[in-house]
């Protein structure tokens, strides 16, 4: 007999796809542990997860393809619930998944109104969901305040871990990726834990800009903040390293200031930053260096690889960087975590938003 009528679990599956298919399963992958023990305890199950940044309702957005692969590997059928939490069309199915949260608006300005309507169908709240547990959203924070919340085993794995995580030695902290603003955001408490920064990808080449006042291939936007943060380096005695090359999108070397947006960086960069990293306690790592979907650009992949190599501990925080970290090297790594941000923002915290208010109202 289920102890539980009705659940819902947030599990994270915003996940690589490109034309249709899913490009790493991990996230996904991580989460079916706790949504199988859940099958036995409850009747009902609802799956919740954003997935991209959609600006309302995009069909690109949608998370079709992703239940077509839960109901595979699940082998039972897990229809796409389009219109919850706002009507409930599917009573009858065991097992569902809500359309992606982010199709409302309301999830993003954790409206109250729309957490209590989620609240509503549920009578538990599992959240497994580590990779997006850093954001004041409706289903990652309100909808707590209003229905009895379990923790996932994979969520407590990855807190227990992080926790671990010793703070002496010498530690290089690597950022890439696209995701520049709010990452500069958490370079602030960041800054003062570590030795070295090396930064790659768009966050890169917005801080050369900020640095040099030169160079293409920057987030305008952000150069302020970027400045901001060179100044808080050099406060704390922090040393920021930059690329010194980088490759065109046609895959052409070319060196510091970039003339157009580089696309990977270069053979030199990479090769004085693993050199570095070997002679490191600890590397934390979040984010591509380049563009490394494409095969022209390959530092990233490179960059892995070298790391797996070192004697330090490698801490990788997971989203795209993922997806070329292949099963040999992720057994190399101390840690591979499934969340990006989410991870940084459990190093410079010790604790996410959802944590402190579960504590706060259950104390
Ligand atoms: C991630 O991929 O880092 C998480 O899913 C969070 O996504 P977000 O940065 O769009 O909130």
């Amino acid at each position: 007999m289920p102890t539980y009528n009705a659940i819902a679990i947030r599990v994270d599956f915003n996940v690589p796809i490109s034309g249709g298919t899913i490009m790493d399963t991990t996230r996904i992958d991580a989460a079916l542990p706790e949504i199988k023990y859940w099958l036995t305890k409850a009747s009902q199950i609802t799956l919740i997860s954003h997935f991209g940044r959609p600006q309302g309702m995009e069909e690109k957005y949608s998370l079709r393809p992703i239940a077509r692969y839960l109901s595979s590997v699940l082998k039972t059928d897990i229809p796409l619930l389009v219109n919850w939490p706002m009507t409930d069309t599917h009573p009858s199915s065991p097992i569902r998944l809500a359309e992606n949260i982010r199709f409302f608006q309301e999830e993003e300005q954790n409206d109250q109104h729309f957490c209590q309507q989620i609240a509503k169908y549920i009578d538990l709240y599992v959240f497994e969901a580590f990779a997006v547990a850093h954001r004041h959203h409706a289903s990652t924070l309100g909808v707590m305040q209003y229905v009895p919340v379990v923790w996932g085993s994979q969520f407590r794995g990855e807190v227990n871990k992080l926790r671990e995580i010793y703070q002496s030695g010498r530690r290089v902290l690597v950022l890439g990726g696209a995701k520049t603003a709010s990452k500069i955001g958490l370079l602030k408490g960041l800054i003062p834990q570590v030795d070295t920064i090396m930064l790659g990808g768009l966050m890169g080449q917005t801080f050369l800009r900020a640095r040099d006042g030169q160079g293409e291939g920057f987030e305008p936007a952000s150069c302020d903040s970027a400045r901001a943060m060179l100044d808080l380096a050099k406060h704390h005695g922090v040393e920021v390293l930059l690329p010194v090359d980088g490759l065109t999108k046609s895959g052409e070397a070319m060196v510091v200031p970039f003339q157009e947006p580089a696309f990977d960086i270069g053979e030199k960069t990479l090769t004085h930053w693993l050199s570095i990293c070997a002679q490191t306690d600890q590397v934390i790592w979040n984010g591509p260096l380049g563009m490394f979907e494409d095969s022209k650009f390959q530092a990233t992949a490179t960059f892995a690889k070298g790391l797996a190599r070192i004697k330090g501990d490698v801490m990788i925080g997971g989203g795209e960087t993922l997806s070329v970290i292949d099963k040999a090297m992720r057994l190399r790594y101390h840690y591979v975590s499934t969340g990006g941000g989410a991870f940084l923002y459990f190093l410079e915290h010790g604790e996410f938003p959802c944590q402190l208010l579960v504590k706060r109202n259950y104390a």
